[in-house]
């Protein structure tokens, strides 16, 4: 354990406030022990309660306010953060969890507050022993309403709204995401079997693709994660298709533009669909023949853009993508050139997308992904991958050092799996994580605790810091857990 530093003698108020929450908390603990043990008569409860009026009612007229608040894993008094320490620590953690158990983020004590106040709530805490928290909630709410109860305010933690919000967003991305891969794949299979397809559909896939980076983009690339290997063809096209708007975004693209973007990035490969596929699928290293097939992808799909319908005119920018997105800056890659040509910047946009979903995807020829930051630094650092510097500067900066869904280890020895880029841009190689193992090796429920890398404890020193990046199969973690 590292030792607490010493308490900073010019924040004076921040001193007093942390004694005195730290008084009114074990004065709240004692209190609703002895409610708990002895009846409401009893002297021991009538001294306990006496002595939380008085606790609080003295924060009150020194602050002018007592608002006891709790978020993450810590109690705030007043904007002051209470230190858990060995002789607080069983009334801290039992106060946390009762206020936990009732989906209770604060409590505010107004100057008005009377004892029996007090006594009321109290024993709501100890007698609301309905299922479900948010019934806990509503019926504290109700009884403490009735008992005309005004002094003592319960609320939801602010965070909960936010919360709400993220799991909503989730499921939206989720919906538009599965969306996106059925009218890829039914594209594909349609062309495969000879019928033209019609556009509409995928268009309005796009657009809720588009929507949805623009308003958060973090929710649809955690998604890019779920790397399904039997619909690999569908799936990737989707994950170019995310990164190539929330890219287009980064370097400035209109919205109409990355509408139009998005359509050519879910289209790129559409030429695969002319490809058997038992090729596309083979496990084994291909054959000569079999590599050229796949070469040839690029111009196939350029072809079957022509016969599409549902385009207003002639979709010179998809073909134009679907025909160069695997020829790199110098014109190396493939399909060979003819004349020289500048690549157009969808083409360099949709090729760092698919080159980075490609190198991190587990794929038929290509047993190991390899790990996304070193994908990122050979993008980055090889000139001959071929690919627009500025592109790929914008990728770094889309999804940090660490992308997102990331195993990493960390030098508190917890093992946790990268949530999101840190929303400082200060703090690229310091992402938010969702915590998967503890520092025992212990499992944390998916998504249950997430920190920020960022947090730097009060000496200035960051809480967390990452070590190495694993294989997630090597601590029996499954990515994929962590954004559904
Ligand atoms: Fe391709
Ligand atoms: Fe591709």
């Amino acid at each position: 354990m590292s030792p607490t530093p010493p308490d900073n003698p010019e924040a004076g108020d921040e001193g007093y406030i942390r004694s005195a929450g730290r008084g009114v908390l074990l004065a709240l603990y004692a209190a609703l022990r002895s409610l708990k043990l002895y009846p409401l008569e009893n002297a021991t409860v009538q001294k306990a309660l006496d002595d939380l009026q008085q606790a609080s009612k003295e924060i009150v007229e020194v602050e002018g306010e007592l608002e006891i608040r709790l978020a993450g894993d810590f109690i705030f008094v007043n904007a002051t953060r209470l230190r858990l320490e060995l002789d607080n620590f069983t009334a801290m953690s039992n106060v946390m969890n009762l206020f936990r158990s009732f989906r209770v983020g604060v409590l505010r004590v107004h100057p008005r507050v009377e004892r029996r106040e007090w006594q009321a709530l109290l024993s709501l805490f100890l007698t609301i022993t309905d299922d479900g928290m948010d019934e806990r909630q509503s019926i504290l709410h109700e009884r403490l309403r009735k008992a005309g109860v005004t002094g003592l305010e319960v609320d939801q933690a602010d965070g909960q709204d936010a919360e709400d919000e993220l799991r909503h967003a989730r499921e939206r991305s989720k919906r538009t995401y599965s969306q996106g891969v059925a009218v890829t794949k039914e594209v594909i299979n349609s062309i495969r079997i000879g019928r033209t397809s019609n556009l509409k559909r995928v268009k309005r896939a796009v657009q809720m693709i588009v929507d949805q980076v623009l308003k958060s983009e973090t929710s649809l690339i955690g998604l890019t994660t779920l790397r399904d290997y039997d619909e690999y063809t569908f799936t990737h096209s989707v994950n170019v298709c995310i990164f190539s708007i929330a890219l287009g975004r980064k370097i400035g693209l209109t919205k109409l533009q990355l509408y139009d973007l998005g359509l050519t990035a879910l289209l790129h490969d559409v030429g695969k669909a002319r490809v058997p596929i038992d090729v596309l699928n083979k496990l084994e290293q291909l054959e000569e023949s079999e590599w050229q097939l796949i070469q040839q992808h690029p111009w196939r799909g350029a072809l079957t853009l022509f016969t599409l319908r549902g385009y207003d005119e002639i979709p010179y920018r998809s073909i134009l993508v679907a025909h160069e997105h695997h020829m790199k800056t110098d014109l190396s890659g493939y399909p060979r050139h003819i004349r020289p040509r500048a690549l157009g910047i969808y083409s360099r946009v949709v090729a760092v997308a698919d080159g980075f979903d490609a190198a991190t995807t587990r794929r038929a020829y290509q047993t190991t992904p390899i790990e996304p930051d070193q994908v990122l630094r050979e993008m980055w650092e090889n000139p001959r991958r071929g690919y627009d510097p500025v592109v790929v500067k914008a990728l770094i900066n889309l999804i940090g050092i660490y992308p997102v869904g990331t195993c990493v280890i960390l030098d508190t020895f917890e093992v946790g799996v990268v949530a999101s880029v840190n929303p400082d841009p200060a703090y690229l190689n310091r992402p938010l994580v969702h915590l998967a193992l503890d520092s025992d090796g212990s499992v944390i429920p998916s998504a249950a605790k997430t920190v920020n890398l960022a947090e730097q404890g009060s000496d200035g020193s960051f809480l967390r810091s990452i070590v190495k990046v694993s294989t997630p199969e090597r601590y029996g973690i499954r990515v994929g857990d962590y954004f559904l």
